[in-house]
């Protein structure tokens, strides 16, 4: 059992994925091996604080307009989930550019999941790019964050296809469904010490995970 702390700005459906996991055991899963000891918001209107009380977890507010820069955001923000003293940052829906400072002192022990198959479509609004590119499939990605914006070695990916008729609500759902399904997957790996950041690669039960081609 790990201590994990997960970081959000929104609605927290990857959040509720990951309390489900927590609690649920069936016969082909067994309960995920984490404690979630702190959810932290950067927006103090996250429906995910709510989904977060509801299960009993701790919450905190870090309102990212009540600082002048980056760098004290970030400062008081490592501060703040340091007190909890996590082995997991996971970020679910954390939209926040973070400093290279703060990245690096949890690098190894820091994921973040991003609706897109990376290093395509990496930033904000990725099923519009995706829409517009034309491509026919789409999905998302768990990866180690590092300083390299939504750069990091890639953990898991899931795949779908994008429908002709696809609107970017239609599309986001359907990437949606695959993220629940894939961070509380990476989450496990690493929880039960099989996943680890090394020189820079991501590694599965010792081995390094292939990339995709940029
Ligand atoms: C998810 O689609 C997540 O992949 C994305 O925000 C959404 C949050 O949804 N994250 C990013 O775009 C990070 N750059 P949720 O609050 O319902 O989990």
């Amino acid at each position: 059992m790990i201590n994990i702390v997960i970081l959000i700005s929104g609605n927290g459906s990857n959040l509720q994925a990951i309390i489900d996991a927590c609690k649920n055991s069936n016969t082909t899963q067994a309960k995920l091996p984490v404690s979630i000891v702190a959810v932290i918001s950067s927006n103090p209107d996250a429906y995910g604080l709510q989904r977060a009380r509801e299960a009993g977890i701790h919450t905190e507010v870090l309102d990212h307009k009540q600082f002048e820069n980056r760098q004290n955001f970030d400062l008081a923000l490592q501060n703040l989930i340091d007190q909890f003293k996590p082995k997991l940052i996971v970020l679910a829906g954390f939209m926040r550019i973070l400093t290279d400072d703060f990245v690096n002192h949890y690098l190894g022990h820091m994921m973040n999941i991003h609706p897109s198959l990376l290093p395509q479509f990496p930033g904000l609004n990725t099923h519009q790019q995706a829409l517009d590119k034309g491509v026919k499939q789409h999905g998302a990605s768990v990866h180690f964050v590092t300083p390299e914006l939504d750069g990091g070695p890639i953990i898991i990916q899931a795949q779908v296809p994008v429908k002709e008729n696809d609107s970017t609500q239609s599309l986001q759902a359907r990437v949606l469904e695959q993220e629940h399904k894939i961070y509380p997957t990476a989450i496990r790996w690493f929880a039960e010490n099989r996943l680890v950041l090394k020189n820079n690669a991501a590694h599965l039960d010792g081995c390094q995970l292939e990339q995709p081609k940029k």
